[in-house]
């Protein structure tokens, strides 16, 4: 949630700070704004709309200098305005600069402010930032300290920061000293750049592909002090630190869209190799089970787990549901799934063998993260499931797994999920293969998840139908989406997809359950979407849909190829391969994916940037 970007070094900051805004664009695109600082000025050009919006007011008022900031914004405090658009000015311009987290002090500290004669410009809870490290940095003037040093600055800024109470990433300039850049990070991703006579700083290391491979990932309460050629890293309680640089690894092209029209069809379209990815090297036929690299824990520790947690949000939440059924029936080891938001303030019993996974794919939600830490904080086993290599729940987590995926860019969460099943299928199948499974259903179970990527590449070809289906319904106001058992999970995820871009109303029940409640709301209106393939209770499902149907409401079944009877009973059908039941949630949210992007098309939405949305959630 909102992307900060910095660059000092011998080129002009401005196309840069661009650049890297356009890249960080999915972090939030309520307002962008950049500040170059130049001769003893800092000049600001901000605005409420989308980074090519800034672009344009650049091109129109050009700002040149080789030091400077930018930000891309999803708004917490204030509306979206080009006045609450940051970067925030301090004092009468002696400091400037971005932030992404909230304070929660805020208020107190505006008042505060306000009475010692601080003009606030914006209702933002930042601009109380900048202000008060404006404060500080008067106070050591007045003391007869200079304030064109850097000692000075930094100062400032180590005596302002145990006055904010709340989370930040915060990259500062200052008008009196020319080259100088402050980044600093609690709670906020912030990520340092080290190139050659030259330094940016990110909330993640997009904006510096292309520049540089060489990073830093700031950890809580470390700040970076950033000249062209210098590089001081201090943390709050041990002082100057060595940082730690590592290679950035990148895939060429990544961020490209390849031909396609959008991120999100580019993400779906890659799901046969993203599962894939996630397959590779993770299989030991010989002992007809997984493998994995990372985990850090002992089979002997492994084999002591009485219980499992999974926590996360969004769709990863969703993933985590279908992770309870594999790990339950595969592992045979009880799993709860809990919201991360509300895990991080409830205190349910865990003990030394309880085992939590946080599953997340930017490896960045303020939620998840917090949640993860509390568990650590009681003594579990925290491992992650994540995307984002270098993020922050990645680097805190005991061990983990990832998903490689590939960077995720489209807003809506598509291929990441997928990966995610894959994932929890492969820790089901190592976890069980330790317990009660035995290696006949091991090596049954390897021989079906390695045939995935070639029948998620065969689902594909539902495209066309999905248009078609999508063509017929995207008017709805509501749309009902109803699974049982493993796609009970997808129910709620291809609720959530249409929810998020085409901003159509749905909800996502288990089938059965739509008799205590959303039977009410079928009418010839409001289409049904049941997740209907072959399963052990596949004539149950069939129930639910003639009690639809008897209400007059429209009926959209995702079925199996070569089902003929649901084709006499639903509205529409939408073929996809057939599965074992366990492996159905990653074929059948494909059709899922496919039809809110195109009820998304079809009603004009933005579909890789929804409104009031953002990718990495790092506010709570
Ligand atoms: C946001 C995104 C969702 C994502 C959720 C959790 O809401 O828009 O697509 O599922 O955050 O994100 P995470 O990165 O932790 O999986």
């Amino acid at each position: 949630m909102c992307g900060i970007v910095g660059y000092v070094g011998p080129r002009q900051a401005a196309p840069l700070l661009l650049e890297g805004l356009h890249r960080l664009e999915y972090r939030g695109y309520d307002s962008a704004g950049i500040a170059v600082q130049r001769n003893g000025k800092i000049e600001l050009r901000k605005k409420a709309g989308r980074v090519s919006e800034l672009e344009r007011l650049v091109k129109s008022r050009a700002v040149s200098g080789s030091l400077g900031i930018g930000h891309t914004r999803w708004a917490t405090h204030g509306g979206v305005t080009d006045d609450n658009s940051h970067p925030h000015v301090g004092g009468n311009g002696e400091v400037v600069l971005v932030h992404n987290g909230v304070i929660e002090n805020y208020a107190a500290l505006r008042s505060h402010l306000t009475t010692k004669g601080y003009v606030f410009r914006s209702a933002t809870d930042t601009e109380a930032v900048a202000h008060l490290v404006a404060d500080c940095l008067d106070e050591l003037t007045r003391l007869g300290e200079d304030p064109s040093s850097d000692a000075t600055c930094v100062k400032a800024v180590t005596t302002a920061l145990p006055n904010l109470k709340g989370t930040y990433g915060l990259a500062i300039v200052f008008r009196d000293c020319p080259g100088l850049l402050v980044a600093v990070r609690n709670g906020s991703p912030l990520v340092i750049g080290v190139g050659e006579d030259e330094h940016f700083v990110a909330s993640d290391a997009s904006p510096l592909v292309g520049h540089t491979d060489q990073v830093v990932y700031l950890a809580d309460h470390e700040m970076a002090i950033l000249r062209a050629d210098e590089f001081t890293l201090i943390h709050r309680d041990s002082g100057v630190m060595t940082p730690d640089v590592r290679v950035l690894e990148h895939v060429p092209g990544e961020a490209d869209l390849n031909g396609f029209p959008h991120y999100m069809l580019k993400e779906i379209y890659e799901q046969p190799q993203t599962i894939e990815n996630a397959l590779r090297g993770r299989i030991d036929e010989d002992e007809a089970t997984a493998k994995f690299g990372g985990l850090n824990i002992s089979t002997q520790d492994l084999r002591r787990i009485d219980r499992i947690v999974l926590t996360a949000c969004g769709t990863s939440w969703h993933a985590a549901l279908v992770g309870e059924y594999l790990l339950e029936e595969f592992a045979r080891i009880p799993t709860e799934v809990e919201y991360a938001s509300e895990l991080r303030y409830r205190n349910p019993p865990m003990s030394d063998r309880t085992m939590v996974f946080a599953i997340t794919q930017s490896g960045e939600t303020a939620d998840t993260l917090a949640a993860m830490r509390e568990c650590k904080r009681k003594g579990q086993p925290t491992l992650a499931i994540c995307n984002t290599v270098g993020s922050t729940i990645a680097r805190e987590a005991d061990g983990g797994i990832y998903l490689h995926a590939g960077q995720e860019i489209g807003v809506a969460s598509t291929k990441a999920f997928t990966s995610q099943v894959t994932v929890l299928t492969l820790l089901a199948l190592y976890l069980g293969r330790m317990r009660h499974l035995s290696e006949p259903a091991g090596r049954r179970l390897i021989g079906y998840l390695k045939e995935m990527p070639r029948i998620v590449e065969r689902t594909l070809q539902c495209h066309d139908r999905v248009r078609e289906v999508a063509e017929k319904y995207h008017e709805a106001n509501n749309v009902l989406y109803m699974g049982r058992l493993y796609n009970f999970p997808v129910a709620l995820e291809g609720a959530l997809k249409l929810k998020e871009i085409s901003y159509i109303h749905a909800e996502g029940y288990p089938a059965a359950e739509m008799k205590h409640g959303p039977i009410a709301l079928v009418d010839p209106n409001t289409p049904s979407v049941f997740i209907t393939p072959h399963c052990h209770i596949y004539p149950k499902v069939m129930s639910n849909i003639e009690e639809v149907k008897a209400r007059g409401g429209p009926v959209i079944a995702i079925a199996c190829e070569g089902d003929e009877k649901i084709a006499s009973i639903a509205d529409d059908v939408i073929y996809v391969p057939d599965v074992e039941e366990y492996l159905q949630p990653i074929v059948t949210a494909i059709p899922l994916q496919l039809f809110s992007y195109h009820c998304a098309l079809l009603r004009g939405c933005n579909v890789d940037r929804p409104r009031n949305l953002a990718k990495s959630v790092t506010v709570e």
